[in-house]
């Protein structure tokens, strides 16, 4: 039989600097009122001069591992889109760190839906024999992109990394995951960009044009995808999982904005309640977002033993994706 990949380890990081709605509206042209009641956020958690997105997912990996009580990963997988550097990939860095040398360690990037590609990713390892456990993590460091000046941006992102620990073990257990659906739309990249930096805009010579480096997002119409496409990958893994949607315990989405998890609840018809939200404490923290809502979900008591639990993420490229697990006995770090 094929092996399943199986939950066994949660760890969660953010950095120090915390940056508040009444900081950001001391900075900027918005308000408190405006970031709340439009978005769902209160606060999040930025990276100090220095700190790169490597530091944060070597403090999540590094968490994940002791909660899975294990030092060791046949294999390390970074989803992100803000790496160290632009070349070589993050992760290898980050598993030797972790004194994982040797292993095979690379990134993934999705941008918001970087997780649930790595966590594919993995379970295809698992699947394959090429790897007996593999360490997850979902880390970005978006303020190192974002437009100083831009309102809007800078009110949603926050910087954080969460991780996993996947192992070997039978379809039928709890923790194993299942139910994958992957997806993307290229024809509709520029709605999530950064369109300086890369070799699109290098190989033209040309230096990149004021504000070009920096992140820009079409916001009216990501929200108005971001809810059809994470409604649709919901239902499409509780089909594949035979679990009719009105019996999914709880609905973990990446964290992009608080009105879209009220829209896709009120779009499957599952009570609001059963969506773990976290976005009010760390904003959208892009591929860490839904491990990371993963950890505060156990912490709150809102994810337990033996629950029906779908996750599922949207964002740049554009992409999406989701999985499904009975949750597992396990104790975050
Ligand atoms: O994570 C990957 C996927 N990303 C997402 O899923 C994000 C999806 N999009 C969103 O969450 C929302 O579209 C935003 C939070 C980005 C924006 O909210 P919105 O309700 O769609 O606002 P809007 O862009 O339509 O702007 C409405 C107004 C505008 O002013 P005018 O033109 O009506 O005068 C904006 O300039 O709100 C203004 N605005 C702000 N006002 C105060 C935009 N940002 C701010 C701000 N403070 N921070």
């Amino acid at each position: 039989m094929t092996a399943a990949a199986v939950l066994c380890g949660l760890g969660s990081w953010l950095p120090d600097g915390e940056v508040t709605n009444a900081d950001l509206a001391a900075q900027l042209d918005t308000t408190d009122d405006w970031i709340r009641t439009r978005t769902g956020i209160r606060t999040r958690y930025v990276v100090s001069p220095g700190e790169a997105t490597g530091d944060l997912a070597v403090e999540a990996g590094r968490r994940a591992l002791k909660s899975a009580g294990t030092e060791h990963a046949d294999a390390v997988v970074v989803a992100t889109s803000t790496p160290d550097r632009p070349c070589p990939a993050t992760a290898p860095e980050v598993a030797s760190r972790l004194g994982l040398p040797d292993v095979a360690a690379f990134d993934v990037a999705a941008v918001c839906t970087g997780f649930v590609y790595a966590l594919a990713t993995a379970a295809g390892l698992i699947a394959t024999g090429a790897a007996g456990s593999v360490l997850v993590i979902g880390a970005d460091t978006f303020s190192t992109i974002l437009d100083p000046a831009d309102r809007t941006t800078r009110a949603i992102f926050g910087d954080g990394a969460g991780a996993v620990v996947l192992r070997a073990g039978e379809p039928g257990e709890a923790g194993a995951i299942g139910g994958l659906a992957l997806g993307s739309d290229g024809s509709r990249s520029e709605l999530i960009e950064v369109p300086a930096g890369g070799s699109r805009q290098r190989s033209t010579g040309r230096p990149a044009a004021p504000g070009e480096e920096y992140f820009a997002m079409q916001g009216r119409p990501v929200f108005a995808e971001a809810v059809r496409r994470m409604s649709e990958s919901v239902e499409a893994t509780a089909a594949r999982l035979g679990w009719r949607v009105e019996d999914v315990d709880r609905v973990v989405l990446h964290q992009a904005n608080a009105r879209i998890l009220a829209a896709v609840a009120a779009r499957l018809g599952i009570p609001a309640e059963r969506f773990v939200a976290n976005i009010d404490r760390v904003g959208n923290t892009v591929a860490a977002s839904v491990p990371l809502a993963l950890g505060d979900g156990v912490a709150d008591g809102e994810l337990r033993p033996g629950q029906q639990v779908v996750l599922a993420g949207f964002g740049g490229g554009l992409t999406w994706g989701s999985a499904g697990l009975v949750w597992p006995e396990l104790t975050p770090a």
